[in-house]
């Protein structure tokens, strides 16, 4: 049992299954396989509209693999300043774009408002030679926070975004888990609402190691590109077919957002327990698998004392992920440990 993060979890049987499955025979290399290519397929069914899509096996590779098709190097990225892409990718976005600039902006919880992006978007112009004009505006969904952008504000902040002639990135390490949470059309989360990329994870809500880099057509001609990013970051895996397997097994049946629905219900059970022990409040509101608590000393010692981890995040707070397999006693257990 572990709430330090939901890549502690194991992979899934039914997607390990879905490897073993794949390990027979000879099949074509670097994504020219045939499970790859019922992927995408699949993919266009679930997102209703023709996409194209590279398989990565980071969500780091897949962010800075799709910024750099979006961003040219004399340009910016605005995200959040807590964005994954800024604090957490060791410069990755920076480096594959050939050295694009990322402007970090604020909002509650993670999440950007309409007031800050019209407030970016008019403090750096995209015609002064001497600052760097925005390309890309990125959002993650979920956020590092743990909440979700709904429909309305992905639509309401792509929307401006596109207007200034920007790209729209969508950072779906948790894709899995807002849309599960928002209980929404995943073409609505996207494309229709003006997302033109999304990094689709699937190894924290279940997989060993697959990621995608989604094109919607706004972006599709942009494959080419894509692909020789991905050849040139060494990404072109060539036994590709294992990393779409374990897609195909998390896609099929819904078995993605069942994984996600699971996990979040699990947080949303270890938020209600949490808020109820004494000195306890919820930092953020829950959207998904992620639950950020202020906790105090006291609570902390009794956490350590029971031998459970939690990790302290940036504003101060513990954050506590669950995950495909967390139980509803191991929340019960941190819960009773909290509680002393
Ligand atoms: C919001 C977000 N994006 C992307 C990632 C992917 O990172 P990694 O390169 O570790 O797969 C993470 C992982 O923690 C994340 O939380």
């Amino acid at each position: 049992m572990s709430f330090l993060s939901d890549t502690t979890a194991p992979a899934h049987p039914a997607l390990l299954d879905a490897m073993a499955r794949a390990n027979a025979g000879a099949e074509a290399s670097y994504g020219n396989d045939a499970i790859s290519a019922r992927v995408k397929a699949r993919l266009r069914e679930i997102f209703s509209t023709d996409l194209e899509l590279v398989f990565t096996v980071s969500g780091t590779a897949s962010n800075a693999l799709a910024l750099s098709v979006l961003c040219p190097g004399d340009s910016a990225v605005l995200c959040h300043d807590e964005a994954h892409i800024h604090r957490d990718e060791r410069g990755a976005p920076e480096f594959f774009t050939g050295g694009a600039k990322l402007i970090p902006l604020k909002g509650d919880h993670a999440r950007l408002d309409a007031e800050t992006l019209a407030a970016a978007l008019e403090e750096w112009p995209d015609d002064f030679v001497h600052t760097t004009p925005p390309a890309v505006l990125s959002l993650s969904n979920l956020t590092e926070s743990g909440t979700a952008y709904d429909v309305e504000r992905v639509s309401t902040l792509a929307g401006m975004a596109r207007a200034r002639g920007l790209a729209v990135h969508m950072d779906g390490a948790r894709f899995a888990n807002a849309l599960a949470g928002l209980k929404c059309d995943p073409a609505d989360l996207t494309w229709r609402a003006g997302v033109d990329v999304l990094s689709l994870g699937a190894t924290k809500g279940g997989a060993l190691a697959a990621e995608a880099v989604i094109l919607f057509p706004s972006v599709m001609d942009r494959l080419g590109a894509l692909k020789v990013r991905q050849k040139r970051a060494g990404h072109m895996l060539p036994k590709m077919r294992y990393v779409a397997a374990q897609f195909e097994a998390w896609l099929e049946n819904g078995r993605w957002l069942e994984l996600a629905a699971h996990a979040n219900a699990m947080a949303a059970r270890l938020a209600k327990g949490l808020a109820g022990v004494e000195g306890v409040t919820l930092a953020h509101p829950v959207d998904g698998n992620e639950v950020f608590a202020n906790l105090p000393q006291t609570v902390q010692d009794r956490l350590e004392a029971a031998g459970i981890g939690v990790y302290q995040w940036t504003d101060g707070s513990f954050r506590l992920v669950t995950n495909w397999q967390t139980r509803a006693e191991d929340v019960d257990h941190l819960v009773n440990a909290a509680r002393g």
